[in-house]
Protein backbone atom coordinates (compact mmCIF):
# COMPACT_ATOMS: atom_id res chain seq x y z
CA UNK A 1 0.00 0.00 0.00
CA UNK A 2 1.03 3.61 -0.32
CA UNK A 3 0.09 7.19 1.15
CA UNK A 4 0.46 10.47 0.41
CA UNK A 5 0.77 13.79 2.19
CA UNK A 6 0.76 17.24 1.00
CA UNK A 7 2.14 19.67 3.54
CA UNK A 8 -0.41 23.07 3.20
CA UNK A 9 1.10 25.11 5.70
CA UNK A 10 -0.56 27.62 7.58
CA UNK A 11 -1.97 31.22 7.94
CA UNK A 12 1.64 32.62 9.23
CA UNK A 13 2.86 31.08 5.88
CA UNK A 14 1.94 32.15 2.92
CA UNK A 15 2.08 36.32 3.51
CA UNK A 16 3.36 36.92 -0.12
CA UNK A 17 0.06 35.67 -1.14
CA UNK A 18 -1.12 38.54 0.10
CA UNK A 19 -4.01 40.49 -0.94
CA UNK A 20 -5.38 36.92 -2.46
CA UNK A 21 -4.28 34.63 0.66
CA UNK A 22 -7.07 37.52 3.22
CA UNK A 23 -9.94 35.52 1.60
CA UNK A 24 -9.33 31.91 1.59
CA UNK A 25 -6.12 29.60 2.95
CA UNK A 26 -3.47 29.55 -0.35
CA UNK A 27 -3.78 25.66 -0.81
CA UNK A 28 -7.76 26.72 -1.52
CA UNK A 29 -6.72 29.51 -4.02
CA UNK A 30 -8.82 27.98 -7.42
CA UNK A 31 -5.94 27.59 -10.16
CA UNK A 32 -8.06 26.48 -13.41
CA UNK A 33 -11.21 26.75 -11.47
CA UNK A 34 -10.27 24.07 -8.81
CA UNK A 35 -8.37 24.54 -5.46
CA UNK A 36 -4.95 24.75 -5.56
CA UNK A 37 -4.78 21.26 -3.41
CA UNK A 38 -6.64 19.84 -6.11
CA UNK A 39 -4.15 18.93 -8.53
CA UNK A 40 -1.40 17.18 -6.28
CA UNK A 41 -4.59 15.39 -5.01
CA UNK A 42 -5.50 14.52 -8.46
CA UNK A 43 -2.56 13.01 -9.50
CA UNK A 44 -2.45 10.78 -6.18
CA UNK A 45 -4.92 9.41 -7.85
CA UNK A 46 -2.82 7.61 -10.34
CA UNK A 47 -0.43 6.20 -7.88
CA UNK A 48 -1.53 2.98 -7.54
CA UNK A 49 -2.51 0.83 -3.75
CA UNK A 50 -3.44 4.57 -2.77
CA UNK A 51 -4.99 4.03 0.51
CA UNK A 52 -5.20 6.95 2.06
CA UNK A 53 -4.57 11.21 1.66
CA UNK A 54 -3.39 13.29 4.60
CA UNK A 55 -3.14 17.44 4.33
CA UNK A 56 -1.13 18.16 7.11
CA UNK A 57 -1.13 22.07 8.10
CA UNK A 58 -1.77 24.24 10.97
CA UNK A 59 -4.89 25.95 9.60
CA UNK A 60 -7.88 25.77 11.36
CA UNK A 61 -9.60 22.15 11.10
CA UNK A 62 -13.33 24.37 9.62
CA UNK A 63 -11.38 25.79 6.54
CA UNK A 64 -10.61 22.33 5.11
CA UNK A 65 -13.15 19.99 6.18
CA UNK A 66 -15.74 21.33 3.34
CA UNK A 67 -13.03 20.67 0.51
CA UNK A 68 -11.77 17.69 2.10
CA UNK A 69 -15.37 15.58 2.53
CA UNK A 70 -16.32 16.93 -1.35
CA UNK A 71 -13.20 15.67 -2.81
CA UNK A 72 -12.95 12.12 -0.52
CA UNK A 73 -16.47 11.24 -2.49
CA UNK A 74 -15.36 12.49 -6.13
CA UNK A 75 -12.40 10.11 -5.90
CA UNK A 76 -13.33 7.60 -3.52
CA UNK A 77 -9.92 7.81 -1.72
CA UNK A 78 -10.34 8.54 1.45
CA UNK A 79 -8.76 12.74 1.72
CA UNK A 80 -8.04 13.39 5.81
CA UNK A 81 -7.01 17.41 6.59
CA UNK A 82 -3.94 16.44 10.04
CA UNK A 83 -3.90 19.46 12.32
CA UNK A 84 -0.58 20.76 14.10
CA UNK A 85 -0.80 22.80 16.61
CA UNK A 86 2.17 24.79 15.83
CA UNK A 87 5.05 24.43 12.72
CA UNK A 88 6.94 21.38 13.03
CA UNK A 89 8.42 22.24 9.68
CA UNK A 90 8.23 20.17 6.43
CA UNK A 91 9.80 16.66 8.11
CA UNK A 92 8.42 17.57 11.80
CA UNK A 93 4.93 17.73 10.59
CA UNK A 94 4.78 14.48 8.83
CA UNK A 95 7.05 13.03 11.92
CA UNK A 96 4.06 14.61 14.55
CA UNK A 97 1.85 12.16 12.67
CA UNK A 98 3.44 9.29 12.08
CA UNK A 99 1.48 6.63 13.96
CA UNK A 100 -1.32 7.25 11.68
CA UNK A 101 0.72 7.57 8.87
CA UNK A 102 1.94 4.19 9.30
CA UNK A 103 -1.70 2.41 10.87
CA UNK A 104 -2.17 1.18 6.82
CA UNK A 105 1.17 -0.04 6.70
CA UNK A 106 2.17 1.36 4.31
CA UNK A 107 5.78 0.33 1.90
CA UNK A 108 6.01 3.99 0.36
CA UNK A 109 5.06 7.56 1.42
CA UNK A 110 5.04 10.31 -1.04
CA UNK A 111 5.13 13.89 0.47
CA UNK A 112 4.23 16.88 -1.95
CA UNK A 113 4.08 20.40 -1.06
CA UNK A 114 1.11 22.15 -2.05
CA UNK A 115 1.97 25.31 -3.20
CA UNK A 116 3.84 23.42 -6.76
CA UNK A 117 2.98 23.01 -9.87
CA UNK A 118 3.19 20.19 -11.98
CA UNK A 119 2.14 17.35 -13.97
CA UNK A 120 3.17 15.18 -10.47
CA UNK A 121 4.85 11.79 -12.39
CA UNK A 122 4.31 9.90 -9.35
CA UNK A 123 3.78 6.33 -10.69
CA UNK A 124 6.91 6.76 -12.61
CA UNK A 125 8.89 8.25 -9.87
CA UNK A 126 7.61 5.46 -7.22
CA UNK A 127 8.98 2.30 -10.34
CA UNK A 128 11.93 4.64 -10.16
CA UNK A 129 12.62 4.66 -6.52
CA UNK A 130 12.08 1.31 -6.09
CA UNK A 131 14.65 0.68 -8.86
CA UNK A 132 17.28 2.79 -7.00
CA UNK A 133 16.67 1.03 -3.71
CA UNK A 134 17.07 4.06 -1.67
CA UNK A 135 14.81 5.55 1.33
CA UNK A 136 14.11 8.70 -0.89
CA UNK A 137 13.52 9.38 -4.26
CA UNK A 138 13.25 13.57 -4.99
CA UNK A 139 11.67 15.03 -8.15
CA UNK A 140 14.37 17.32 -9.85
CA UNK A 141 13.93 19.78 -12.78
CA UNK A 142 16.64 21.98 -14.18
CA UNK A 143 15.56 25.68 -14.11
CA UNK A 144 17.62 28.71 -15.47
CA UNK A 145 20.62 29.61 -13.57
CA UNK A 146 19.84 32.57 -12.54
CA UNK A 147 16.53 31.35 -10.64
CA UNK A 148 18.18 28.15 -9.40
CA UNK A 149 18.85 30.09 -5.79
CA UNK A 150 15.17 30.64 -4.50
CA UNK A 151 15.45 26.71 -4.05
CA UNK A 152 17.27 23.59 -3.22
CA UNK A 153 20.11 23.19 -5.27
CA UNK A 154 21.25 19.26 -5.42
CA UNK A 155 24.20 17.45 -7.78
CA UNK A 156 23.50 13.79 -8.72
CA UNK A 157 25.33 10.72 -10.40
CA UNK A 158 24.62 10.72 -13.78
CA UNK A 159 24.55 7.00 -14.17
CA UNK A 160 22.99 6.20 -11.09
CA UNK A 161 21.11 9.12 -9.89
CA UNK A 162 21.84 9.46 -6.42
CA UNK A 163 22.15 12.59 -4.53
CA UNK A 164 25.22 13.24 -4.12
CA UNK A 165 24.84 17.13 -3.03
CA UNK A 166 22.45 18.98 -1.87
CA UNK A 167 22.06 22.90 -0.39
CA UNK A 168 19.50 24.41 0.15
CA UNK A 169 18.83 28.14 -1.21
CA UNK A 170 22.40 28.76 -1.67
CA UNK A 171 24.45 31.99 -1.85
CA UNK A 172 26.50 30.86 -4.68
CA UNK A 173 26.05 28.70 -7.21
CA UNK A 174 26.10 24.74 -6.82
CA UNK A 175 23.72 23.68 -9.73
CA UNK A 176 20.61 24.63 -12.26
CA UNK A 177 18.78 21.02 -11.15
CA UNK A 178 16.58 22.17 -7.88
CA UNK A 179 14.46 20.16 -5.79
CA UNK A 180 10.26 20.01 -6.79
CA UNK A 181 9.19 19.41 -3.21
CA UNK A 182 7.87 16.41 -4.50
CA UNK A 183 9.41 12.90 -2.66
CA UNK A 184 8.42 9.30 -2.33
CA UNK A 185 9.87 7.90 0.42
CA UNK A 186 9.95 4.21 2.60
CA UNK A 187 8.72 4.15 6.15
CA UNK A 188 12.59 4.52 6.86
CA UNK A 189 12.14 8.30 6.87
CA UNK A 190 11.11 8.46 10.14
CA UNK A 191 13.61 6.81 11.87
CA UNK A 192 16.43 9.45 10.02
CA UNK A 193 13.55 12.46 11.55
CA UNK A 194 14.11 10.95 14.70
CA UNK A 195 17.66 10.78 14.36
CA UNK A 196 17.73 14.63 13.38
CA UNK A 197 15.49 15.41 16.72
CA UNK A 198 16.82 13.18 18.98
CA UNK A 199 20.24 14.98 17.97
CA UNK A 200 18.93 18.82 18.59
CA UNK A 201 17.45 17.26 22.14
CA UNK A 202 20.94 16.39 23.20
CA UNK A 203 22.49 19.23 22.62
CA UNK A 204 20.13 21.36 24.10
CA UNK A 205 19.86 19.17 27.31
CA UNK A 206 23.95 19.51 27.43
CA UNK A 207 23.55 23.45 27.26
CA UNK A 208 21.21 23.21 29.78
CA UNK A 209 23.86 21.79 32.06
CA UNK A 210 25.92 24.18 31.74
CA UNK A 211 23.51 27.50 31.97
CA UNK A 212 19.85 27.49 32.36
CA UNK A 213 18.98 29.63 28.72
CA UNK A 214 18.70 26.30 27.03
CA UNK A 215 14.91 25.16 28.03
CA UNK A 216 13.19 24.05 24.88
CA UNK A 217 15.44 25.88 22.39
CA UNK A 218 18.40 24.53 21.02
CA UNK A 219 20.15 27.54 21.36
CA UNK A 220 22.78 27.25 18.81
CA UNK A 221 20.19 27.77 16.26
CA UNK A 222 17.46 28.54 18.34
CA UNK A 223 14.91 26.31 16.86
CA UNK A 224 12.85 24.49 18.82
CA UNK A 225 14.06 20.56 18.88
CA UNK A 226 10.93 19.01 17.41
CA UNK A 227 11.00 21.37 14.18
CA UNK A 228 12.69 19.59 11.76
CA UNK A 229 13.01 20.84 8.44
CA UNK A 230 13.57 18.40 5.27
CA UNK A 231 15.53 19.68 3.40
CA UNK A 232 18.54 21.39 5.58
CA UNK A 233 18.00 18.90 8.45
CA UNK A 234 17.53 15.32 6.56
CA UNK A 235 18.18 15.64 2.74
CA UNK A 236 21.24 17.56 3.27
CA UNK A 237 23.23 15.20 5.82
CA UNK A 238 21.82 12.03 3.58
CA UNK A 239 23.34 13.06 0.38
CA UNK A 240 26.50 11.13 -0.94
CA UNK A 241 25.48 8.01 1.52
CA UNK A 242 23.47 6.00 -1.30
CA UNK A 243 19.88 6.60 0.60
CA UNK A 244 18.78 9.24 -1.58
CA UNK A 245 18.16 9.16 -5.12
CA UNK A 246 16.14 11.76 -7.87
CA UNK A 247 13.99 11.50 -10.55
CA UNK A 248 14.08 13.84 -13.10
CA UNK A 249 11.46 15.49 -15.06
CA UNK A 250 11.27 17.58 -18.30
CA UNK A 251 7.33 18.46 -17.65
CA UNK A 252 6.34 21.48 -16.57
CA UNK A 253 7.15 22.21 -12.94
CA UNK A 254 6.65 25.91 -11.10
CA UNK A 255 6.60 27.70 -7.32
CA UNK A 256 3.34 29.13 -6.56
CA UNK A 257 4.76 31.49 -4.02
CA UNK A 258 2.75 34.78 -5.79
CA UNK A 259 -0.25 35.87 -6.64
CA UNK A 260 1.24 36.15 -10.32
CA UNK A 261 2.48 32.95 -10.55
CA UNK A 262 -0.88 31.48 -9.17
CA UNK A 263 -2.01 32.91 -12.54
CA UNK A 264 0.93 31.36 -14.70
CA UNK A 265 -0.05 28.35 -13.05
CA UNK A 266 -3.50 28.36 -13.83
CA UNK A 267 -2.77 28.71 -17.38
CA UNK A 268 -0.56 25.55 -17.32
CA UNK A 269 -2.75 23.42 -15.77
CA UNK A 270 -5.40 24.73 -18.36
CA UNK A 271 -3.08 23.59 -20.86
CA UNK A 272 -3.06 20.29 -19.49
CA UNK A 273 -6.53 19.95 -18.82
CA UNK A 274 -6.32 19.95 -22.54
CA UNK A 275 -4.15 16.88 -22.95
CA UNK A 276 -5.51 14.95 -19.55
CA UNK A 277 -9.40 15.84 -19.09
CA UNK A 278 -10.40 18.25 -22.28
CA UNK A 279 -13.80 17.52 -21.10
CA UNK A 280 -13.44 19.93 -18.09
CA UNK A 281 -12.42 22.82 -20.83
CA UNK A 282 -15.15 25.39 -22.51
CA UNK A 283 -16.04 24.57 -26.25
CA UNK A 284 -17.39 27.37 -27.35
CA UNK A 285 -20.13 24.96 -29.12
CA UNK A 286 -23.59 26.07 -29.92
CA UNK A 287 -25.11 29.27 -31.13
CA UNK A 288 -25.80 31.13 -27.79
CA UNK A 289 -22.10 30.48 -26.51
CA UNK A 290 -19.00 33.20 -26.11
CA UNK A 291 -15.88 33.06 -28.84
CA UNK A 292 -13.88 30.66 -26.87
CA UNK A 293 -10.28 30.88 -28.18
CA UNK A 294 -7.43 28.15 -26.52
CA UNK A 295 -7.84 26.86 -22.94
CA UNK A 296 -10.98 28.20 -20.90
CA UNK A 297 -12.51 26.78 -17.68
CA UNK A 298 -15.79 28.20 -16.99
CA UNK A 299 -17.76 27.22 -14.28
CA UNK A 300 -21.78 25.92 -15.11
CA UNK A 301 -23.23 28.65 -12.80
CA UNK A 302 -21.35 31.32 -14.66
CA UNK A 303 -23.11 33.40 -16.95
CA UNK A 304 -20.65 34.65 -20.14
CA UNK A 305 -22.79 36.81 -22.63
CA UNK A 306 -22.60 35.41 -26.15
CA UNK A 307 -21.06 38.43 -27.81
CA UNK A 308 -18.06 38.29 -25.44
CA UNK A 309 -14.99 36.73 -26.44
CA UNK A 310 -12.97 34.33 -24.00
CA UNK A 311 -9.30 33.24 -24.06
CA UNK A 312 -6.62 31.80 -24.01
CA UNK A 313 -5.66 30.83 -20.39
CA UNK A 314 -8.64 32.13 -18.75
CA UNK A 315 -10.46 30.61 -16.18
CA UNK A 316 -13.88 31.84 -14.45
CA UNK A 317 -15.08 30.64 -11.28
CA UNK A 318 -18.91 30.32 -9.80
CA UNK A 319 -21.80 32.85 -10.35
CA UNK A 320 -19.63 35.27 -11.88
CA UNK A 321 -21.43 37.33 -15.10
CA UNK A 322 -19.33 38.71 -18.24
CA UNK A 323 -20.88 41.12 -20.33
CA UNK A 324 -21.77 41.71 -23.50
CA UNK A 325 -18.48 42.17 -25.69
CA UNK A 326 -16.52 41.95 -22.72
CA UNK A 327 -12.72 40.72 -23.44
CA UNK A 328 -10.77 38.38 -21.24
CA UNK A 329 -7.30 37.03 -21.97
CA UNK A 330 -4.69 34.91 -19.27
CA UNK A 331 -7.05 35.92 -16.69
CA UNK A 332 -8.71 34.65 -13.00
CA UNK A 333 -12.17 35.65 -12.75
CA UNK A 334 -13.17 35.07 -9.10
CA UNK A 335 -16.76 34.08 -7.42
CA UNK A 336 -19.47 36.41 -8.18
CA UNK A 337 -17.46 39.27 -9.80
CA UNK A 338 -19.34 41.43 -12.32
CA UNK A 339 -17.92 42.44 -15.69
CA UNK A 340 -19.56 44.84 -17.17
CA UNK A 341 -20.15 45.40 -21.15
CA UNK A 342 -16.79 45.84 -23.95
CA UNK A 343 -14.68 45.93 -20.37
CA UNK A 344 -11.25 44.43 -21.17
CA UNK A 345 -9.29 42.09 -18.73
CA UNK A 346 -5.52 41.09 -19.55
CA UNK A 347 -3.13 39.22 -17.06
CA UNK A 348 -5.18 39.66 -14.10
CA UNK A 349 -6.49 37.81 -11.19
CA UNK A 350 -10.30 39.95 -10.34
CA UNK A 351 -11.54 39.10 -6.61
CA UNK A 352 -14.16 37.83 -5.01
CA UNK A 353 -17.25 40.37 -5.95
CA UNK A 354 -15.34 42.71 -7.83
CA UNK A 355 -17.05 44.77 -10.90
CA UNK A 356 -15.25 45.81 -13.52
CA UNK A 357 -17.24 48.82 -15.31
CA UNK A 358 -18.31 49.35 -18.93
CA UNK A 359 -15.12 50.39 -21.23
CA UNK A 360 -12.89 49.57 -18.43
CA UNK A 361 -9.75 47.88 -18.82
CA UNK A 362 -7.87 45.88 -16.48
CA UNK A 363 -4.56 44.59 -17.37
CA UNK A 364 -0.74 44.09 -17.27
CA UNK A 365 2.26 43.17 -18.67
CA UNK A 366 2.45 39.95 -18.21
CA UNK A 367 5.64 39.26 -16.41
CA UNK A 368 4.70 37.03 -14.18
CA UNK A 369 8.05 37.70 -12.10
CA UNK A 370 7.73 41.24 -11.87
CA UNK A 371 5.94 42.50 -8.81
CA UNK A 372 3.61 43.96 -11.21
CA UNK A 373 3.51 41.82 -14.01
CA UNK A 374 0.02 41.25 -13.10
CA UNK A 375 -2.95 43.21 -11.75
CA UNK A 376 -4.89 41.75 -8.75
CA UNK A 377 -7.39 43.22 -7.66
CA UNK A 378 -8.53 41.74 -4.20
CA UNK A 379 -12.31 41.27 -2.87
CA UNK A 380 -15.24 43.19 -3.47
CA UNK A 381 -12.88 45.77 -5.65
CA UNK A 382 -14.71 48.19 -8.25
CA UNK A 383 -13.04 50.03 -10.98
CA UNK A 384 -15.64 52.49 -12.47
CA UNK A 385 -17.02 52.53 -15.98
CA UNK A 386 -14.22 53.30 -18.53
CA UNK A 387 -11.17 53.80 -15.75
CA UNK A 388 -8.07 51.95 -16.43
CA UNK A 389 -5.71 49.84 -14.46
CA UNK A 390 -2.45 48.73 -15.21
CA UNK A 391 0.53 46.97 -13.41
CA UNK A 392 -1.18 47.28 -10.05
CA UNK A 393 -2.40 45.75 -6.84
CA UNK A 394 -5.33 46.65 -5.54
CA UNK A 395 -6.62 45.68 -1.95
CA UNK A 396 -9.97 44.47 -0.96
CA UNK A 397 -12.84 46.89 -1.15
CA UNK A 398 -11.74 49.95 -2.88
CA UNK A 399 -13.09 51.87 -5.79
CA UNK A 400 -11.02 53.27 -8.46
CA UNK A 401 -12.66 56.21 -10.34
CA UNK A 402 -9.61 57.25 -11.98
CA UNK A 403 -7.09 55.76 -13.49
CA UNK A 404 -3.83 53.85 -12.31
CA UNK A 405 -0.51 52.53 -13.54
CA UNK A 406 2.69 50.29 -11.61
CA UNK A 407 1.03 51.20 -8.01
CA UNK A 408 -0.16 49.26 -4.93
CA UNK A 409 -3.33 50.77 -3.47
CA UNK A 410 -3.85 50.00 0.24
N1 LIG B 1 2.15 21.37 7.78
C1 LIG B 1 3.22 22.10 7.64
N2 LIG B 1 3.92 22.47 8.77
N3 LIG B 1 3.60 22.48 6.42
C2 LIG B 1 4.71 23.22 6.32
C3 LIG B 1 5.48 23.62 7.42
C4 LIG B 1 5.04 23.22 8.73
O1 LIG B 1 5.62 23.53 9.75
N4 LIG B 1 6.53 24.35 6.97
C5 LIG B 1 6.41 24.38 5.65
N5 LIG B 1 5.31 23.70 5.24
C6 LIG B 1 4.85 23.46 3.87
C7 LIG B 1 4.62 24.70 3.02
O2 LIG B 1 3.27 25.09 3.04
C8 LIG B 1 5.03 24.23 1.64
O3 LIG B 1 3.97 23.56 0.99
C9 LIG B 1 6.11 23.22 1.93
O4 LIG B 1 5.89 22.76 3.27
C10 LIG B 1 7.54 23.75 1.80
O5 LIG B 1 7.62 25.01 2.42
P1 LIG B 1 8.97 25.63 3.01
O6 LIG B 1 9.54 24.71 4.01
O7 LIG B 1 8.63 27.01 3.41
O8 LIG B 1 10.01 25.62 1.83
P2 LIG B 1 10.03 26.38 0.41
O9 LIG B 1 8.70 26.27 -0.24
O10 LIG B 1 10.63 27.73 0.54
O11 LIG B 1 11.08 25.50 -0.37
C11 LIG B 1 10.92 24.11 -0.44
O12 LIG B 1 10.26 23.76 -1.63
C12 LIG B 1 10.97 24.08 -2.85
C13 LIG B 1 10.11 23.60 -4.00
O13 LIG B 1 8.97 24.34 -4.10
C14 LIG B 1 12.32 23.50 -0.38
O14 LIG B 1 12.20 22.11 -0.16
C15 LIG B 1 13.11 23.78 -1.63
O15 LIG B 1 14.30 23.02 -1.62
C16 LIG B 1 12.33 23.40 -2.87
O16 LIG B 1 13.07 23.77 -4.02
Amino acid sequence: KVVAVIMVGGPTKGTRFRPLSLNIPKPLFPLAGYPMVHHPISACKRIPNLAQIYLIGFYEEREFSLYVSSISNELKVPVRYLREDKPHGSAGGIYNFRDLIMEEDPSHIFLLNCDVCSSFPLPEMLEAHKRYGGIGTILVVKVSAESANQFGELVSDPVTNELLHYTEKPETFVSDRINCGVYVFTPDIFTAIQGVSTQRKDRANLRRVSSFEAMQLDTSRNIPTDYVRLDQDILSPLAGKKQLYIYETTHFWEQIKTPGMSLKCSVLYLSQFRHTTPHLLATGDGTKSAAIIGDVYIHPSAKVHPTAKIGPGVSISANARIGPGARLISCIILDGVEIKENAVVIHAIVGWKSSIGKWARVQASGDYNAKLGVTILGESVSVEDEVVVVNSIVLPHKTLNVGVQDEILL
